[in-house]
């Protein structure tokens, strides 16, 4: 089984601005189907509050700061993002929420398949039950 990990990415350092990518396949460890971003989110909001069955993510702070909390279903884990050159990749079957977001901040999500509601387990006892094969 997977873990989550924080992935650095390539930065080019130039006096006019610096630079970093992400390559499908080659800089996270999977296909990129879909991204999405978190922004204005109004102080002290928490997003996400989720785990998925399938899908895998991999999170960047492109701007700002903000905690991005996993549960394995028996420990949490606590991940600051706050730079553009690294992020979090989140395997399938973590529950996750994003929350200390800074003003301004900006969370650009990264995910190896389609908007699918049903790969949502959105109730925090029974994402455990499943994880745990209880
Ligand atoms: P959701 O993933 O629940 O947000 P978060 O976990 O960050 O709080 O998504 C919120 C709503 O946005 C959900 O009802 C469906 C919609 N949505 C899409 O239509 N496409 C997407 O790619 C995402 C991520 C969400």
């Amino acid at each position: 089984m997977d873990k989550p990990r924080i992935i650095d990415l390539p930065k080019i350092f130039d006096p006019r601005g610096n630079l970093s990518f992400i390559e499908n396949e080659k800089n996270i460890p999977f296909e990129i189907k879909r991204t999405y971003w978190i922004y204005d989110v109004p102080g002290g909001e928490k997003r996400g509050g989720h785990a998925y069955y399938h899908l895998q993510e991999f999170i960047v702070a492109l701007s700002g700061s903000f905690d991005v909390v996993l549960h394995d279903g028996e420990k949490e884990f606590r991940f600051h993002l706050n730079r553009s050159y690294y992020g979090l990749y989140v395997p399938k079957m973590y529950w996750r929420e994003l929350e200390n977001f800074s003003t301004n901040s900006l969370a650009l999500i990264l995910a190896d398949n389609d908007y699918n509601e049903d790969d949502y387990i959105r109730n925090f006892d029974n994402f455990k039950t499943i994880k745990n094969g209880k």
